[in-house]
């Protein structure tokens, strides 16, 4: 990023963009990261914030230019739960908003986006084990099937238009510094804010079931990692595959159970199991570590001590 460069991160106040504008600001500098959500929230105390709604293209065009925005961080989306009880919905903002940055770009008023995709492009005839990079996808989950359309538009607005569009298929993420809001792994933070509260959780995932994770500070350092890469080493503008750990709730209960004893998990699982067995187990990235050489850091014992020693 050059000095006169400022960023806009859309979604700001949710899961990532918590975590996220704290880490862009500690490397860029407070005032060269606007953070922007629907509402006014705790993090306009930290810095520049703005309310936008990302489906009014108008009130977008006016923050960027007001802030002089160079680059995009586009968090906002319903994820994959939520995106199932309001399928339109789900697809009208993961699609409009990606469309109303993507063309900014387009217009050469911004520089550089990042948007992020997941596991869920992925689907019930996808390679459960070791799903690489290219493979069937066939997504069977409204997020899904946004997310994956998504990923051609980034490809295709590259191509043709020549815009610096940079994307990771996140899997799902866990950090203790704030809440998930509305995915199907939601339950890998739940867990351990339950264990410490009442030693018990009830998942709404059956025992087994096994997928990719990530611990989020290695999702910032993936994020910043690409974002900081030279163009011509992010050969892949669809978005890259990253892998972390893959666990089941079953998994995760016996690594807590090393530090809370007599913890307790039973299993009630809901309509989040259809979209879980739905997605692959363990992930592929060999593209982002050979590309920009990504690495993650953290597996499932080093992320449960952290996130117990942190949410006590
Ligand atoms: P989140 O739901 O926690 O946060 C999204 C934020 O966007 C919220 O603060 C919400 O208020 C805001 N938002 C919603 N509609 C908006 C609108 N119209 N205009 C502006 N802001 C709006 O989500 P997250 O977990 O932080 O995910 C961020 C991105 O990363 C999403 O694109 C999601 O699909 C992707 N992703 C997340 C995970 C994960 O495990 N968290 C995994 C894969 C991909
Ligand atoms: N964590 C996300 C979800 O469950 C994956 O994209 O929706």
């Amino acid at each position: 990023m050059s000095k006169k460069d400022v960023i806009l991160v859309i979604g700001s106040s949710g899961q990532i963009g918590t975590e996220l504008v704290q880490k862009l600001r500690e490397v860029y500098g407070t005032d060269n990261v606007v953070a922007s959500d629907l509402k006014k929230t705790e993090q306009a105390k930290e810095g520049p914030f703005e309310v936008l709604d990302i489906m009014n293209a108008q009130q977008l065009l006016d923050i960027v230019s007001k802030h002089k925005v160079t680059q995009v961080y586009l968090l906002a989306a319903l994820l994959s739960a939520t995106a199932e009880k309001m399928p339109k919905f789900g697809w009208q903002l993961n699609m409009e908003g990606l469309f109303h940055v993507l063309d900014l770009a387009k217009e050469k008023i911004i520089s550089k986006i990042y948007w992020p995709s997941s596991i869920a492009v992925f689907g019930p005839n996808t390679p459960k084990k070791n799903t690489p990079q290219f493979t069937v996808m066939e997504p069977s989950t409204v997020y899904g099937i946004s997310k994956q359309a998504g990923e051609r538009w980034c490809e295709y607005y590259f191509n043709k238009y020549n815009v610096d569009v940079r994307s990771l298929r996140y899997p799902g993420l866990i950090g203790w510094k704030s809440a998930p809001g509305g995915g199907t792994t939601d339950y890998a933070v739940h867990i351990y804010h339950q264990a410490l509260k009442t030693g018990a959780y009830d998942c709404f995932l059956s025992e087994n079931t096994t997928l990719p994770m990530m611990y989020m500070d290695d999702a910032i350092k993936a994020t910043i990692g690409i974002m900081e890469a030279n163009a011509a080493d992010v050969k892949i503008r669809s978005s890259y595959n990253i892998s972390g750990m893959s666990f089941s709730p079953k998994d995760i209960a016996a690594e807590i159970r090393k530090h809370i004893k007599g913890f307790e998990i039973s299993y009630t699982p809901d309509f989040r199991q259809e979209i879980a067995d739905s997605w692959p187990q363990s992930i592929v990235d060999i593209e982002a570590k050979k590309d920009w050489k990504w690495m993650p850091e953290y597996d499932l014992a080093k992320m449960t001590e952290i996130m117990l020693a942190n949410l006590k």
